[in-house]
């Protein structure tokens, strides 16, 4: 069989644009990245450029749940890397749903330290750019649901059972599914959570839905019966009812968003976003644009698209050079993975040209991510473009791009997987190669 599988190794732009011309890839380049310098504005707010930072989860809170030192520090160095977005890690609603024993949780004990860090973002990049450079901010807020594991051990939580993921997540045969009335309880958590985030000052709130965490799990409930199972009005019952609930509590006072698998790569009828054949992974995004088209007609501005499950198939939602420990390389270039991300937000982007998409898994491409994006917003596909291990590495490339017009090679995130393994190992985690002050040497 043929490894398609090929590490970064361009040295220009020309070349990195033949290798997706051969791989009839349909992607675009532009070498003037000044598309980025766009403003984009969110119900009446200026965001004041269209890069955003993506959630990275540190895996440095305090137990209780506040941002520590380092979390401290993570938002600095994004906010005085000048992205005009700011989109906050996955923060847990309640302890039974978090990740892992450091993962940030809000409550009425944690506000004041959200607020702290928060407010100090906020300054930190006035200082830098000038009063009229405010970041839009954004907190997600999660339940991990199936990878709960608020005491380092697996303690999960499930929307119906998966045959291709109990064993790996240590769910048991006769686990029961979680009940529907603790779902219409957990829409009550993050309407609350979205009230805390409110007063904490944040711009937005994500009603986390990707990766397959718990709502994210429910969007493909396919399998499940009662009120949140079977039909796509059902699997999309949680989204609806938390959007709709917060609305109706804070009126126009946040922001309500949600980050949002439009694809997770699980086989039919265990996945979203696939056709309806049985053991199906093949993409078909009919439903993602209908919930789309719902949730702009209930007035939600803004929605970040993304894809994969990290523990399954990491590669689908975040392309690689080398995978985690243990792992394989899947069977495909990466830049055909950046470009399924690419080709996903494009489809809801051009479904809801009037909502603010953000598209996701741009760091491969490495110091040309700038000329990708610049050419997705001048085509339409997308509205602002979103970085994750890319910030990590290189928290000020959104700086070079607005004011140089280009990145550092030298300082590009390198896509080792190092991050992600950090978080498997139960560490805080950062950049190991470009960061390794703080993350290099443990
Ligand atoms: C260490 C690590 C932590 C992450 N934490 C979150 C998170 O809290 N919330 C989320 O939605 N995505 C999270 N992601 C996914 C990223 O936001 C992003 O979608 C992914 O890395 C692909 O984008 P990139 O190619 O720019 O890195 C995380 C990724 C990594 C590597």
């Amino acid at each position: 069989m043929q490894i398609r599988h090929r590490r970064f190794h361009y040295q220009s732009l020309n070349e990195l644009r033949d290798a997706a011309h051969e791989l009839e890839l349909g992607l675009e380049f532009d070498e003037d990245v000044s598309r980025l310098r766009n403003p984009v504005t969110i119900s009446g707010k200026i965001v004041p450029n269209s890069i955003a930072i993506q959630p990275m989860e540190g895996h440095d809170g305090t137990p209780d749940g506040r941002p520590s030192e380092l979390t401290f520090r993570r938002y600095r160095r994004f906010a005085a890397g000048g992205a005009g977005m700011l989109w906050f890690e996955a923060t847990a609603i309640t302890p039974d749903g978090r990740a892992n024993p450091q993962q940030l949780m809000l409550t009425k004990d944690t506000l004041p330290s959200f607020s702290s860090l928060l407010a100090e973002t906020l300054a930190i990049a006035q200082e830098q750019f000038g009063s009229r450079h405010r970041p839009f901010t954004v907190l997600q807020l999660t339940h991990s649901g199936r990878y709960s594991r608020p005491q380092g051990k697996p303690a999960p939580i499930i929307a119906f059972h998966d045959p291709y993921l109990d064993t790996e997540t240590h769910v048991l045969p006769d686990q029961l599914p979680i009940s529907d009335a603790e779902i219409m309880d957990l829409e009550d958590r993050f309407v609350e959570a979205a009230e805390l985030a409110q007063a904490a000052g944040f711009d937005a709130v994500d009603i986390k839905h990707c990766h397959r965490y718990l709502p994210s799990e429910l969007l493909a409930a396919h399998t499940r019966d009662g009120q949140y199972g079977g039909s796509f009005e059902n699997r999309i019952r949680f989204l609806v009812n938390t959007v709709d609930k917060i609305k109706a509590r804070l009126g126009d006072g946040i922001v309500v968003t949600t980050r949002i698998n439009a694809y997770d790569g699980h086989p039919y009828p265990y996945g979203w976003g696939v056709t309806e054949e049985e053991g199906s992974r093949k993409p078909c995004l009919d439903e993602i644009k209908r919930l789309t088209e719902i949730l702009c007609e209930r007035g939600v501005p803004l929605i970040n698209i993304t894809a994969g499950n990290p523990y399954h198939d990491p590669h689908i939602n975040r392309p690689y050079d080398l995978p985690v420990k243990g792992a394989e390389l899947p069977n495909e270039h990466p830049l055909e993975g950046v470009a399924r991300l690419i080709h996903i937000a494009r489809v809801v982007q051009e479904t809801v040209p009037e909502m603010v998409v953000i598209g996701s898994g741009y760091s491969w491409l490495r110091q040309f991510l700038g000329n990708v994006g610049a050419a997705n917003i001048r085509n339409g596909w997308v509205t602002m473009v979103g970085v994750g291990r890319g910030a990590f590495a290189y928290p000020d490339f959104a700086k070079d791009l607005l004011v140089n017009g280009m990145m550092d090679r030298k300082k590009a995130c390198i896509t080792c997987s190092r991050c992600t393994q950090f978080m498997r190992e139960d560490r805080a985690t950062g950049c190991a190669v470009f960061d390794r002050e703080v993350y290099g040497r443990r």
